[in-house]
């Protein structure tokens, strides 16, 4: 049994009154019935939202890491700054960092692994381009990007990770995956990691990413390799955000 899991995250939206106020409301109204919840709001307000979900049983993750240990890397955030702030996971290799701050493979897998050394659980997102499904080439570029981590970093790294599938034309975009498109490359990175270690790959929790909503959240997370979801611009407000942990949680009763 996988344990449904279900991450916001935030991005660079919101102020501080509007965390603040999300916070709350998902601090009052979330029944934990099963799935594991996780919201990821921009750095500078992980301390509001630290003392926020105290005592509740929303977990906090961050959307970025640096590969760095320490030192002169302006405007980055080491993993143990967010150790600091309470930060069970955080994102690596969201197609946005991929995209428009230049992360290639290597440095994902760097981020992963500075993660994972202080015991955060890295939320590794890959996906593939309108153009490379185009061509035939989504279940390449995914297994590249999920080999580059596994190579790098062993399977072993992957016991308290999750895998998030997020297909690039997807995102933001309200152009939802199929769930038969979804399941499939959710069986095809289950495959890839089992083939390195089989328990691995059975207890690895693979959420799908892009244009989840309260609509379509259920029929999703019905697939029998999709574990929950990572949510963008849903997470933004509480009660869709909390529908679409309930379709989690039903569909990991069933
Ligand atoms: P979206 O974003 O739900 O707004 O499509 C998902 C993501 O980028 O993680």
């Amino acid at each position: 049994m996988r344990q449904p899991f279900v991450a916001g995250n935030w991005k660079m939206n919101g102020s501080r009154d509007s965390a603040g106020q999300l916070l709350e409301a998902l601090v009052r109204d979330f029944q934990p019935n099963g799935a594991e919840m996780v919201v990821c709001p921009p750095f500078v307000y992980l301390a509001d939202a630290m003392r926020t979900l105290r005592g509740s049983a929303i977990k906090l993750g961050a959307q970025n890491v640096s590969a760095e240990e320490s030192g002169a890397f302006t405007g980055e955030v080491a993993a143990t700054m967010l150790q600091d702030f309470d930060c069970s996971y955080v994102i690596v290799g969201h197609s946005e960092r991929r995209q428009l701050f230049g992360e290639d493979d290597e440095n994902v897998a760097r981020k992963f692994m500075a993660a994972t050394r202080l015991g955060i659980r890295p939320i590794l997102c890959v996906g593939e381009t309108l153009e490379q499904r185009d061509a035939g080439e989504t279940e390449t570029v995914v297994r590249r990007q999920l080999d580059a981590v596994l190579e790098a970093a062993g399977v072993h790294a992957f016991v308290d990770a999750v895998v998030a599938y997020e297909p690039v034309w997807a995102i933001g975009t309200g152009q939802t995956a199929t769930p038969d498109q979804a399941q499939a490359m959710h069986e095809a990175i289950r495959t890839r990691v089992g083939e390195a270690d089989g328990t691995i790959g059975d207890r690895l929790r693979i959420v799908y990413g892009g244009s989840v909503k309260a609509g379509n959240a259920a029929e999703l997370f019905a697939m029998p390799d999709i574990d929950g979801g990572l949510i963008g611009g849903a997470s933004l407000d509480a009660e869709n955000f909390l529908d679409i942990c309930q379709s989690a949680e039903k569909a990991g009763a069933n």
